[in-house]
């Protein structure tokens, strides 16, 4: 494990995006108290959380490639095939991908899957999505740009988003999209915080208040 951080850490140290070491250190932390409570492999999902960022598709040349780092570096560690398979199975699945893919298949997946997305719900995931949106050159809001997902496919310009339209495009249908009642308590909570927040934004925006 103490091999899989550093590999983990000298991937993602300096990483500007939201993705950085600290959020691995949480998902990291939820996924073991997740594990728990749930009964599932907690080696299993400590690994798949350390490496679950490092094939990420939007830090690498490209999904596959991202893969392959990670595959090439499971295949020099002592474990069995089998072990190996199933975290590399997890970390090419659990993306958000709009609310498209499939549900996880084994309960370590879905605990993984549900420490990664409460990060990005609540007090700590407003502060990761101005981050990302900064990396980006993405405006904080723009009132002209609607959310997405209310755009006809032909509207649709996948460069142009901001930070605000995150919390509708994405954010704030997470805690709905979780797999584990343990998770579910923790992203209500989260969530109900993040709503105000928004909430506040526009009034502030408004001139409301
Ligand atoms: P996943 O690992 O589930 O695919 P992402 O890596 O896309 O999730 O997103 C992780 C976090 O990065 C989000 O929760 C959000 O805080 C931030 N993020 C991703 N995409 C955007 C975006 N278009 N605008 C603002 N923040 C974003
Ligand atoms: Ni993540």
């Amino acid at each position: 494990m103490k091999a899989a951080e550093r590999f983990c850490k000298s991937e993602l140290e300096h990483d500007p995006s939201g993705h950085d070491w600290w959020h691995i250190h949480r998902v990291v932390q939820m996924a073991d108290r997740m594990a728990r409570e749930e009964n599932a492999d907690s080696f299993i999902c400590a690994l798949a959380a350390l490496l679950h960022d490092v094939a990420d598709e939007k830090l690498n040349e490209s999904k596959e490639s991202g893969l392959r780092k990670v595959q090439d570096w499971l295949e020099g560690q002592a474990m069995a095939e089998e072990e190996r398979s199933h975290v590399l199975e997890i970390i090419s699945t659990m993306s958000y991908n709009a609310g498209a893919n499939p549900p996880m298949r084994t309960i370590e997946g879905k605990v993984v899957q549900d420490a990664d997305r409460l990060d990005a719900i609540g007090a700590i995931a407003i502060a990761r999505t101005f981050v990302y949106a900064g990396w980006k050159g993405h405006p904080i809001h723009d009132p002209n740009l609607p959310p997405r997902e209310s755009m006809t496919p032909g509207e649709y310009r996948h460069d142009k988003s901001t930070a605000i339209n995150h919390f509708h495009e994405k954010l704030l249908k997470l805690k709905d999209r979780v797999n584990t009642p343990s998770a579910r308590r923790i992203a209500e909570e989260r969530h109900r915080y993040m709503e105000q927040y928004v909430e506040r934004f526009y009034e502030e925006w408004e001139g409301r208040i």
